[in-house]
């Protein structure tokens, strides 16, 4: 892919799954990655097994509720790699989620946990970001976002809340910045078997995810990062303010 070797980019949340994933394939592109996680082992053992095979990369804690923390992490590109030019979005409470129910009956504890990972921190990594990417000369970010925001389930409210909402931001990033040279998108995977969700697999559900996908095959993470690292190349350059689907054909959006 074009446009990524010699190029900075930090991974919010990216310990684990379809973070790690996207982290190591832009390593792979060339770039220089800055791996934040709320679980700081999780970061730096994708940081060495990136060093381990000839990248650059760092691997550090970092709270997407903490604005102090989102702030360290992107200010951690510029001291380790004096710039800053691709920011993927990713962390989520993968934990929050399984326990969401319907609008009737999700607790405002639940909400408020869900938005402030998945949406407010979201917010919070684009304003500690964006000023640093204008300084490079604009740049790229990509959100990672959900089939949940458009396909309409009867349970998982707070979660679809979050990433319809992301989905919102993104565009609207991609519309105040785009002619500051600032791109940017998301991506939607559909069921995506990382380690993490293959083990909260319950019996009879991965028959039935294969079975709504028009492919061979289910999600996996790498795939979900192929879309992002294309979508911060220089190969997008003219893709901007877009939702683009990695589910194997699960769902067809005009
Ligand atoms: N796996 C799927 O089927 C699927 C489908 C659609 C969308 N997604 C989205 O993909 C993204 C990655 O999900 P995944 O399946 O790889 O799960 P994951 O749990 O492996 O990845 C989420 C990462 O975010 C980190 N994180 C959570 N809370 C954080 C916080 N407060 N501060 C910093 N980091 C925090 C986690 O530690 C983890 O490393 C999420 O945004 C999720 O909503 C996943």
């Amino acid at each position: 892919m074009r446009g990524l070797r010699g190029k900075v980019a930090v991974i919010a949340g990216g310990g684990s799954g379809i973070g790690a994933a996207t982290a190591r394939r832009l390593a792979e592109e060339g770039a220089q990655v800055v791996i934040g996680d709320l679980f700081a082992d999780a970061a730096r053992s994708v940081a060495s097994s990136i060093e381990s095979t000839g990248g650059r990369a760092t691997g550090l804690a970092f709270d997407v509720r903490d604005t102090t923390s989102v702030a360290r992490l992107m200010q951690t590109a510029m001291d380790a790699y004096g710039r800053l030019d691709k920011l993927h979005v990713n962390a989520a409470d993968m934990g929050a989620v399984r326990e969401d129910p319907d609008a009737a009956e999700v607790s405002f504890e639940l909400f408020d946990r869900t938005i402030a990972v998945n949406l407010r921190g979201h917010l919070l990594c684009t304003q500690q970001a964006l000023p640093h990417l204008l300084r490079s000369g604009g740049g790229a970010i990509a959100y990672t976002t959900s089939e949940s925001a458009y396909i309409g389930e009867p349970t998982r409210v707070a979660y679809a809340m979050s990433k319809s909402g992301v989905n919102a931001l993104m565009r609207h990033v991609a519309s105040r910045w785009g002619r500051e040279g600032v791109r940017a998108n998301a991506v939607a995977p559909g069921f995506t078997l990382t380690e993490e969700s293959d083990r909260h697999l319950a019996p009879g559900l991965r028959a039935e995810f294969l079975a709504g996908v028009r492919g061979r095959r289910l999600v996996s993470p790498e795939d979900v990062a192929a879309a992002v690292a294309f979508l911060l190349s220089e190969d997008a350059a003219s893709i901007n303010g877009q939702v683009i689907s990695v589910d194997g054909g699960r769902t067809m959006r005009p």
